[in-house]
């Protein structure tokens, strides 16, 4: 009979009911989320990982600005059916410096965490600007523009700096220094196809 009663009183009240929910799930997502933080795997950057150049790092704000993200996700499962088709599954220690990270989950292209070095640089270009070129069943979206736009590297040294302070990427005070220089005059084309061709390379 007590036993009873004490369930009652659970479902009966609706706030009392909420809140032990609330303490339910936020339990298991402890549980999940905890161990994460003390994983040397998750915050060491596998062997050959390598910042992103200061024109890399351009491409890849090209690359969210233009929703490339949308229809792409940069996440190998580890299933054979992705890693016959990509290559190696992703793991951990390849996104360290990554903030935001691009995992993504909607695959209406396929998935580019591995694209770098698949293609030719003209051929990204051709396919960017109009990708039935190459593909003709594509249904991707061309991107014409990035051709015309021209990068003045204004903010990039500003980029990498908050990348080495805030999320401890290892750039030199040389590299910061250079950015701007190195992706004067460059067009966002050039920036995004240096960046499709970094994807991947610490686990070729
Ligand atoms: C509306 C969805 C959509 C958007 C947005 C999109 N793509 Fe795609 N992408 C696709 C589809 C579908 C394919 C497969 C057909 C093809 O190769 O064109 C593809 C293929 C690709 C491939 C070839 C991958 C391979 O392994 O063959 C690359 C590289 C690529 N996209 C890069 C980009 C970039 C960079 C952007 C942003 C500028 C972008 N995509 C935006 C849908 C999209």
């Amino acid at each position: 009979m007590s036993k009873k009663f004490s369930h009652d009183i659970v479902e009966k009240n609706v706030g009392l009911l909420s809140i032990l929910i609330i303490v339910a799930i936020s339990f298991g997502a402890l549980v999940e989320i905890t161990p994460l933080l003390y994983q040397d795997q998750t915050t060491e950057p596998v062997e050959n990982l390598r910042p992103y150049t200061a024109l890399e790092m351009e491409g890849r704000d090209v690359y969210i600005a233009n929703g490339c993200n949308v229809c792409h996700s940069q996440m190998v499962r580890p299933f054979r059916s992705e890693t016959e088709r990509y290559g190696h599954y992703s793991v951990a220690g390849e996104s360290v410096w990554e903030h935001p990270f691009l995992w993504g989950s909607k695959r209406t292209g396929p998935d580019l965490a591995r694209v770098g070095g698949r293609y030719s640089d003209e051929w990204h270009r051709v396919h960017l600007i109009d990708p039935r070129a190459v593909v003709p069943e594509s249904n991707m979206p061309g991107f014409p523009w990035l051709e015309d736009n021209v990068l003045t590297g204004e903010l990039t040294s500003k980029k990498l700096q908050v990348f080495r302070n805030h999320f401890g990427v290892p750039y030199s005070d040389e590299e910061i220094a250079n950015a701007g220089n190195d992706v004067k005059g460059k067009t966002e084309m050039d920036a995004l196809i240096a960046y499709l061709q970094s994807l991947g390379h610490a686990m070729k």
